[in-house]
């Protein structure tokens, strides 16, 4: 099931000036921000060549990495992404096994345009794991 790592994403309390950090002090590449509303961030990727950094910052009021903002004040490393063949058979066989997917277990668009789930942290060892159709 389980494929490449996708990427690895960081939340930032201040996009602007984690981009800064990143290009001026590591001379990392940066894309352009993307805000995405129904997923409540604003995102920049760099591409790092095995995988990539996915900044985040929150976007609207009930912006899911808001609470985790609110415990880890100046960021942190928010979830990692891994890439599956069958995002709709992997989630049905997580299921099974008693993973928990979070939200309805409705497959939404990412920051790829691809289908993407997220998996309860508590059920694997205090890690958020995103999903990406391959
Ligand atoms: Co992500």
């Amino acid at each position: 099931m389980l494929g490449r790592l996708n990427h690895v994403a960081i939340a930032v309390p201040d996009l602007a000036a984690a981009c800064a950090t990143y290009r001026d002090m590591l001379g990392a590449e940066l894309s352009e921000p993307a805000a995405l509303p129904e997923h409540g961030v604003t995102v920049v990727f760099i591409d790092v060549g095995n995988t990539k950094i996915e900044l985040l910052e929150p976007l609207g009021a009930d912006s899911p990495i808001a609470a985790f903002l609110a415990k880890n004040p100046s960021g942190g490393m928010h979830h990692v992404c891994y890439e599956v063949p069958d995002i709709a058979a992997a989630r049905d066989q997580l299921k099974q096994k008693g993973a928990r997917v979070l939200g309805n277990g409705d497959l939404r668009i990412g920051a790829h345009g691809k289908p993407v789930l997220f998996l309860h942290p508590k059920d694997f060892n205090g890690t958020l794991i995103e999903l990406e159709q391959e």
